[in-house]
């Protein structure tokens, strides 16, 4: 994952702040803002070692119950101030009950988690990046199911605005800081084969950051599992009969149904 030390850097959901402490000080980012969903006293209590009193020794602002599918809990201190917004391992949390899931109008985990993702790049965009500044925003995510039946590299609020830029494997041996925390409990999760995706205006020049495209996007592959190269009409239609793709199709089916409710 690329850094530039000057960047001025936004953590969002940044569950026990390890990720954040980990950048600023095993890679010297100079100008950090933590962020994470819940508040103060939930986060002590969910994760009993972080890293709150390590962040705010060094006068590192951290920002609670910042949610990022809802404008109204977003301070106007962080509006068009940041290079890039950085969300690791993005996931919601799980329902506590039936009437919680319902309150999500029962949508599918897949869509729920696709639409988080959506929303921090929509709010990165619209919000807090500055619009004379690198213009960035990074998911880190698993590469392994669920996560990778979330089709991130197509998610994109605004194609006109946003422009997904490509991939580097995530290494957590760079950041030696950081645990990577279980969305609800503290538990520390065993590290997985995992991308750093990025995203990225139509007009900046990206190339330090070495991304690399996504199979989706290249020629004879297929948009949505990546797989390929297929040349002949028999091997694509072999392909969209086989289990992997209908299973990815099902989930896009919702998501598209979903997105067309407006
Ligand atoms: C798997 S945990 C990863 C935590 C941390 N980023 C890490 O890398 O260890 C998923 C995180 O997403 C956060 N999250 C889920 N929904 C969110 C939302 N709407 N806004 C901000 N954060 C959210 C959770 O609070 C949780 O910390």
């Amino acid at each position: 994952m690329y850094l530039h030390e000057d960047w001025r850097v936004l953590t969002v959901g940044d569950g026990d702040l390890s990720f954040s402490w980990s950048i600023f000080k095993d890679l010297a980012i100079k100008n950090v803002t933590a962020s994470v969903l819940d508040d103060r006293q939930r986060l002590i209590s969910k994760y009993h070692k972080n890293e709150i009193a390590n962040l705010s020794a060094r006068g590192v602002k951290i920002v609670y119950n910042l949610d990022i599918g809802d404008i109204s809990s977003f301070p106007a201190s962080l509006s068009k101030v940041f290079d890039v917004v950085i969300f690791q391992f993005p996931l919601i949390p799980a329902f506590s009950n039936k009437a919680e899931f319902e309150s999500k109008g029962q949508l599918h985990k897949n869509t729920l988690n696709r639409l988080l993702i959506l929303h921090f790049l929509k709010h990165s965009f619209d919000y807090f990046l500055d619009p004379n500044g690198k213009q960035l925003a990074y998911v880190t995510s698993k590469d392994v199911k669920p996560y990778s039946h979330w089709n991130i590299e197509n998610l994109n609020p605004q194609p006109q605005k946003i422009e997904f830029q490509g991939w580097v494997t995530f290494k957590q041996s760079g950041f030696p800081s950081y645990q990577l925390r279980n969305v609800d409990r503290d538990k520390i999760l065993k590290s997985t084969e995992s991308k750093t995706y990025v995203w990225g205006d139509h007009k900046s020049d990206y190339s330090e950051l070495n991304l690399r495209p996504s199979s989706k996007h290249q020629p004879n592959h297929c948009n949505l599992c990546g797989k390929g190269p297929f040349y002949s009409a028999q091997d694509w239609q072999r392909h969209n009969q086989s289990s992997f793709h209908l299973r990815l199709e099902g989930y896009e089916k919702l998501w598209q149904s979903f997105l067309n409710q407006g």
